[in-house]
């Protein structure tokens, strides 16, 4: 078995810079972006969930300690209180940063029924890895997950923004050859998308023009 990337444990916490040594790293576009949002809402604490989408997207699919400490001095909010919102919600990687491509299975009951087990099985034993773990190569992440909403389709997987089901074991292997020959992160692609989303069509002109 392949040597893996050695990872902690899911509720690891991510260490905040200290407040002297925060390098600010949003792009001049992620600025602006954060600009048009805080329109949206009524106050900047609203404004939390977009804001970190757009650092996870900046910091490369992962909210390391300087990714939360650049949104909490963005937004006027103390470090604990964005660390808080992040490390809440599983949609938000701040346990350890991900691969290119992060594999999600859900083995909730539906899928579970329908067999996400085999399908667990299968991608662990095709990765050599398992939960929470990355390849050595950097390429794939592997998560099992709660029920992705999404049981009409079990058993499914979702793999950045796209959601596959029901899959089988043959379509596992075609998606892990799809996924190795694609070069851009399905993590950062699924961050933008979320952003893009969030901030409305005319914004999203003004700030990336086209
Ligand atoms: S149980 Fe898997 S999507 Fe709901």
């Amino acid at each position: 078995m392949s040597e893996l990337i050695q990872i902690g444990a899911q509720n690891q916490r991510p260490k905040p810079p200290k407040r002297d040594e925060l390098e600010l790293k949003f792009s001049e576009q992620a600025a602006k972006e954060l600009d048009a949002l805080r329109t949206h809402y009524p106050e900047e604490k609203a404004c939390v969930l977009p804001a970190l989408w757009i650092a996870q997207r900046e910091y490369g699919g992962y909210l390391s300690g300087e990714a939360i400490a650049e949104v909490a001095l963005r937004l006027n909010r103390s470090y604990a209180e964005i660390e808080g919102v992040a490390t809440f919600y599983s949609m938000y990687n701040t346990a350890h940063r991900p691969g290119r491509h992060k594999i999600e299975v859900c083995t909730c009951l539906s899928c579970h029924v329908c067999g996400a087990y085999r399908i667990w099985d299968h991608l662990r034993a095709k990765l050599g890895i398992g939960h929470g773990e990355t390849t050595e190569d950097g390429v794939f992440t592997l998560e099992e997950v709660e029920c992705l909403d999404a049981c009409d389709r079990a058993p499914v997987l979702q793999v950045g923004d796209r959601y596959i089901g029901p899959v089988t074991e043959a379509d596992v292997d075609r998606l892990l050859d799809e996924l190795r020959a694609n070069p851009n992160s399905t993590v950062i692609q699924m961050a933008n998308e979320i952003v893009k989303t969030q901030v409305s069509g005319p914004e999203w002109q003004a700030v990336h023009g086209g």
